[in-house]
């Protein structure tokens, strides 16, 4: 295939060999496969900032540092430098929490260097070798669909007790490797500490996750285990490996308990009809 622009300055340098074709092209990056040696790998290109909303991702910022105060106010202003300073940010936003995770001990792709603006990582695979498909994409039992969510919710654990809440996780930003879920696209994961949101954002990965794995395991609807997380990581009492049960005492007068479940409740709709759907063929036969 003809080189795309973005790359050609990675061949230059010797960084990737050729590139084999594309892989996916999402809302906010394209992702190509490349030759990197003997190796296969993945090259992400992000896209152009002007492509992207801008002050939607203003939120994301809160709490993540920034160097001198010239850099900070012109993040906050949306001046053109600040958006090719925050675009820069973005693009290190990625790479930066990757190799945070990967030291870490959380599933992601390992990260192989940023060059020109394109982050190089390992390409998940199935069990044939193909690029792996996306947790959305397949079709689980229920006994797999218990055992991915238990993955993924340490996973998100482990995220935590690095600061991080992805702030994207669903299951079309979950691939499923050979050895199980890896997460996949960090730009605008934000910091667990220092932003307002993180708690938010937190749950709703979380119940994201659940509400799609709970179609084929309905009993996970009645976890709560983002909340569980979230009230342990606050008192201080959460461990990479803090065993977590699912449960959670509701304070009475907390007013958005159930706002942030919108999810698992469509999804628990979504299982009651489909149980009332399979009762109902069971009759007719
Ligand atoms: N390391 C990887 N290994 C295999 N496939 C990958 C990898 N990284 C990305 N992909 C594929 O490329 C797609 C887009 O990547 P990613 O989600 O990081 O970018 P994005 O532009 O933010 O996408 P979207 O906006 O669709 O979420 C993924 O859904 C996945 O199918
Ligand atoms: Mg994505």
């Amino acid at each position: 295939m003809k080189t795309p622009t973005a790359l050609m300055a990675l061949i230059e340098d010797g960084v990737i060999d050729a590139v084999l074709r594309p892989l996916k092209s999402g809302k906010e990056a394209a992702v190509y496969l490349v030759r990197s040696g003997d190796h296969v790998r993945c090259a992400k290109v992000y896209k152009d900032m002007a492509q992207r909303s801008f002050q939607q991702r203003v939120q994301y910022q809160e709490g993540r540092k920034v160097r001198g105060s010239r850099e900070a106010r012109a993040i906050g202003k949306a001046t053109r430098y600040g958006r090719r300073q925050q675009e820069a940010e973005w693009k290190n936003t990625e790479v930066d929490a990757l190799y945070q995770l990967r030291d870490a001990g959380v599933r992601v792709p390992e990260p192989h260097g940023f060059f020109h603006g394109v982050l190089v990582m390992e390409l998940v695979v199935d069990a044939d070798g193909a690029p792996a498909p996306r947790l959305g994409e397949v079709e689980l039992g229920p006994e797999q669909a218990r055992a991915f969510h238990g993955v993924l919710v340490r996973q998100v654990v482990r995220m935590l007790c690095c600061g991080l809440v992805h702030g994207d996780l669903s299951p079309y930003n979950v691939l499923v490797g050979a050895e199980g879920p890896v997460v996949i696209d960090f730009p605008q994961v934000v910091s667990a500490a220092g932003n307002n949101a993180a708690r938010r954002m937190l749950l709703r990965d979380v119940n994201n996750l659940t509400a799609w794995l709970g179609r084929s395991a309905p009993e996970l609807l009645d976890t709560w285990y983002g909340e569980e997380m979230w009230a342990l990581y606050e008192a201080g009492a959460l461990a990479p490996d803090t065993d977590l049960s699912g449960h959670f005492e509701h304070d009475e007068h907390e007013a958005d308990i159930e706002g942030v479940r919108d999810a698992i409740n469509e999804a628990r709709d979504e299982a009651l009809i489909r149980q009332q759907g399979r009762e109902a063929a069971e009759l007719e036969d």
